[in-house]
């Protein structure tokens, strides 16, 4: 008989053909099997959720390689983020609610503060002291737009910068959009594709980047630097909100500023993308793209900043949405075809793909060289 297979291992059933699933990290034979199963260092901050959509008094629950964090917001306005499990019987606490700046859990009311302290248990103690649990609890920012939370080790967080972006900062910021999806796929599938511009075919109809000839690869610590001669936002819609006279689109320079990615195309046109694993098919991206300015199309002025952003939330559903939901189709369709045929050779001819993964595979044997025990592995 066969060995059930527990959920709780999320272990992907044989695929279709019968073929035992993708390896782990440990049981990789080779680079492209190994960055599939790497995880991100959790040591860095990293994205959960758009700032607004966690109000005060509420909470929910964001997931980072498995790890299952609740996150709320007290009535004080102060976000917090405990491991997602009451103490007591391990219900998860985000089904809970938000008394004042406290977490309550659903089933004995047992109280924690944003510590993760337990500091009331509201049913009878058989005699016994308050128990005396501390459950973890995770460095939380707001920037950006965005909620941050820092999963690796909470001494190190402040000494962790987080992405630096000066234009959104200051009196006079620029434009900014940011979407998000939440890919079955592979993060590195996500930033292979991102930073490789030989996937113009993929995006024929908007053409984001078209003719591109990489003219830069380098691989500065922890960053993989890739340029590419190219024509930008050449699209039917863009090419006319673009000021070609100011800005020069046939080049653009990128970045797998690990665990991140951004874009710049001559210092007006920038965008980030940054990705929250889930687990090793699952993926949550946030693009954030900000503009200097646009012009007004078919004539030659400047677009007033105050248009910008309602132009953009336009734009955002005609242009980048679809666009970049090419790419999650795209992705989605390599991690299904890789579970069938992990085992394929290896046929890559970009060489900043091949740079992109070994970065990643770095970094995560390097984490698990130093994590402390019990904490993230990889799955298999
Ligand atoms: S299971 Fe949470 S209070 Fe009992
Ligand atoms: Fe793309």
């Amino acid at each position: 008989m066969n060995k059930p297979i527990s959920p709780s291992q999320h272990t992907p059933p044989l695929t279709q053909i019968g073929r035992p699933p993708p390896p782990s990290f440990e049981q990789a034979k080779n680079r492209r099997q190994k960055v599939r199963a790497a995880g991100l260092d959790p040591n860095y901050w990293y994205p959960v959720e758009y700032s607004k959509r966690v109000k005060p008094g509420q909470v929910m629950e964001v997931v980072f390689w498995r790890r299952s964090v609740a996150l709320f917001r007290g009535q004080d306005g102060v976000l917090r983020a405990v491991e997602n499990r009451c103490a007591h019987r391990q219900l998860k606490l985000s089904i809970g609610r938000v008394e004042d700046c406290q977490l309550v859990c659903p089933y004995h009311g047992w109280t924690y503060d944003g510590g993760g302290k337990l500091c009331k248990v509201p049913h009878e103690l058989f005699g016994k002291p308050l128990p005396n649990i501390t459950l973890r609890h995770y460095p939380v920012r707001e920037r950006y737009g965005l909620v941050w939370i820092f999963f690796g080790e909470a001494a190190r967080a402040d000494s962790v910068a987080m992405p630096e972006i000066p234009e959104l900062e200051g009196p006079k910021p620029w434009a900014k959009l940011l979407v998000d999806f939440t890919w079955k796929a592979h993060h590195s599938m996500i930033i292979d594709n991102v930073s490789d511009f030989t996937h113009a075919y993929l995006h024929r109809k908007f053409k984001p980047f078209t003719d591109s000839t990489l003219t830069d690869l380098r691989v500065e610590g922890d960053n993989v630097h890739v340029a590419y001669d190219t024509q930008v936002a050449a699209g039917p819609l863009m090419r006319h909100f673009v000021d070609r006279s100011r800005t020069n689109v046939n080049a653009m320079k990128l970045c797998y500023q690990y665990p991140y990615q951004w874009s710049d195309t001559d210092g007006k046109i920038k965008d980030w993308c940054f990705c929250l694993p889930i687990d090793e098919q699952t993926t949550r991206a946030f693009f954030l793209f900000y503009f200097d300015g646009f012009k007004i199309p078919f004539l030659p002025l400047k677009m007033p900043r105050q248009v910008m952003e309602p132009v953009l939330g336009i734009a955002k559903e005609a242009v980048f949405k679809p666009l970049l939901e090419e790419d999650g189709v795209a992705c989605e369709a390599e991690q299904v075809g890789y579970n069938e045929h992990w085992n394929a050779p290896i046929a890559e001819l970009n060489p900043a793909v091949h740079e992109f993964q070994a970065l990643t595979i770095r970094k995560w044997e390097s984490y698990l060289a130093s994590a402390p025990a019990g904490d993230l592995r990889s799955f298999g």
